[in-house]
C-alpha cells in the first residue's frame, strides 16, 4: 500500500468553512495533517467541519479571516498561524466567489473588480506571507484553486474566468521562482462539484441536465474527490509535480460536444 501521508504537516485552507475548502480539510486531516481553518462569516459551519477533521487526531483550529484580499487581515492570519502552529507546510487557497452573472457590457465595475481581488489578489497575499515562512524549512506546497474556467470562456463571467486565468499564471511563475527552495505550487482546476456555489444549478433538475450534458463522465462531481486530489499532491507522492495545472472534471475540458459529429 502506497500511504498519503502528511502527519506533522500545517495546513492552512482559506474558506475551509465550505464547499471545497472543507472538504480538503477532511482529506488533509484524514491523511494526517494538522488544520488551520479560515472562515468568513459565522464559526458555526467551521466548527462543524473542525470536529469532523479532529476525529482523525491532529491539531485543528479555526480562525476568522474577514477579507482574504485585505492585506492586512492576511498579514494578521498568518502572524495566528505563526502563534497557534508555529508556521506553515501547506496552504491551500480555497475561499473563492464567482460574482453576479452579468454580461461584461453590462457589468458593474466595482463588483468586477471585487471579484478579481478576492480570486487573484487575495491568493497572492496568501502565497507571499506562506513563501516567507516555507523557505525558512525549505519546504511547503501552495495550492491555488483555479477551475476548468481558467481554459473555458464562460459568458456572463468575465472578472471570474480573468481572475481564474489570471491565478492559473500566477502558480506556474510562482512555482518557477520557488521551486529550488524546496517549495512546490500547483493549481487545481475543479469542474462541476456539488458545493453551494452552484447549487442552484445542480439542485434544479434542467440546470443539472444542461451540466451533466457538459460533463463526459456524465455526473457532477463530489467535493471528496478535490479533497482527494489535494491531499496527494500535498504529500510526498507528488513531490516532482509543480508548476502545473491539474484538472479535476470528469473530463469537462474534452469538449463534450465532439462525442458526436464535427
Ligand atoms: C464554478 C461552478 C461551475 C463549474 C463548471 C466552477 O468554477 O464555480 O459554478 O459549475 O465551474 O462550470
Amino acid at each position: 500500500m502506497i500511504p498519503i501521508e502528511l502527519k506533522g504537516r500545517r495546513a492552512l485552507i482559506t474558506g475551509g468553512d465550505s464547499g471545497l475548502g472543507a472538504a480538503t480539510a477532511k482529506s488533509l486531516a484524514q491523511a494526517g495533517a494538522d488544520i488551520a481553518i479560515a472562515y468568513r462569516d459565522g464559526p458555526q459551519s467551521a466548527e462543524g467541519v473542525a470536529a469532523a477533521a479532529r476525529a482523525f487526531g491532529g491539531k485543528v483550529a479555526i480562525v476568522r479571516l474577514a477579507d482574504v484580499a485585505n492585506q492586512a487581515d492576511v498579514t494578521a492570519l498568518f502572524q495566528w498561524m505563526d502563534q497557534e502552529f508555529d508556521g506553515v507546510d501547506i496552504l491551500v487557497n480555497n475561499a473563492g466567489i464567482d460574482g453576479h452573472r452579468a454580461l461584461c457590457a453590462e457589468s458593474d465595475p466595482a463588483a468586477w473588480r471585487r471579484v478579481v481581488d478576492v480570486d487573484l489578489i487575495g491568493p497572492f497575499y496568501c502565497a507571499r506571507e506562506a513563501v516567507a515562512r516555507m523557505r525558512k524549512r525549505g519546504r511547503g506546497v501552495i495550492i491555488n484553486t483555479t477551475s476548468v474556467h481558467e481554459f473555458i470562456p464562460w459568458a456572463g463571467y468575465s472578472a471570474y474566468t480573468s481572475a481564474k486565468a489570471g491565478l492559473s499564471m500566477f502558480s506556474k511563475t510562482l512555482a518557477q521562482e520557488v521551486a529550488g527552495l524546496g517549495i512546490r505550487v500547483i493549481a487545481i482546476a475543479p469542474g462541476a462539484i456539488k458545493t453551494p456555489i452552484n447549487a442552484d444549478v445542480w439542485q434544479d433538475p434542467k440546470g443539472l441536465a444542461d451540466l451533466d450534458a457538459k460533463i463526459p463522465m456524465d455526473r457532477v462531481g463530489e467535493p471528496d474527490e478535490i479533497g482527494h486530489a489535494i491531499a496527494f499532491l500535498c504529500s510526498d507522492l507528488a513531490s516532482y509535480i509543480t508548476g502545473i495545472t491539474v484538472a479535476v472534471d470528469g473530463g469537462m475540458l474534452l469538449y463534450p460536444d465532439f462525442r458526436h459529429g464535427g
